[in-house]
């Protein structure tokens, strides 16, 4: 499939498994350049060599981290072409266990994480007028199943 993504560098948050990390295999095959990303140096380079391409390095950094966000956005390029916006957390709990901490852990790394890469990157991707940023979102906002609604 050629998708013209030949050559677009893209970063894609939480990307050392799951959804992200095939999407990165996809952005892959098609020829853009990938940067993944995982909390710990060691899931990211377990992931880079899994994925075992030239064109692919990774980033490690902790959305839960400001400081650490700091530094991923100053390691990623100013000319980033796609931000994937993935990285989620879930932890399940029922609504009475669930702190208030934990709505707001949920919040930084579902939500927020993707505003600030976006706030950061989205001028650059106007100066030259090509970018792309997508959010990762979940059908349960919508389909809420059973397991879900536990109280
Ligand atoms: N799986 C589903 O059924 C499903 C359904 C609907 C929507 N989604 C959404 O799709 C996205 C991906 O889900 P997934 O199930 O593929 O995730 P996953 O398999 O649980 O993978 C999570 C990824 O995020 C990274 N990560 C976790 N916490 C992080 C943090 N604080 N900072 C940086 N990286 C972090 C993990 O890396 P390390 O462990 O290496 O740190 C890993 O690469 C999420 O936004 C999720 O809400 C998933």
């Amino acid at each position: 499939m050629n998708l013209d993504l030949k050559d677009k560098k893209v970063f894609i948050s939480g990307s050392t498994k799951g959804i992200g990390f095939e999407t990165a295999k996809l952005f892959l095959e098609e020829g853009s350049t990938v940067i993944i990303n995982g909390r710990t140096k060691k899931g990211v380079e377990r992931a880079l060599n899994k994925l075992n391409n030239k064109n692919v390095s990774g980033i490690s950094a902790d959305f839960l981290d400001n400081a650490q966000i700091e530094e991923l956005i100053k390691k990623i390029p100013d000319d980033i072409d796609i931000i994937i916006n993935n990285v989620g957390i879930f932890r399940g709990k029922d609504f009475y266990s669930e702190t208030i901490k934990d709505w707001q852990d949920h919040f930084e790394v579902n939500l927020i994480s993707g505003v600030k890469l976006s706030k950061h990157f989205l001028p650059n991707m106007l100066k030259k007028n090509w970018g792309r940023i997508l959010f990762i979102s979940s059908e349960c906002s919508s389909l809420v199943p059973g397991d879900l609604l536990k109280l």
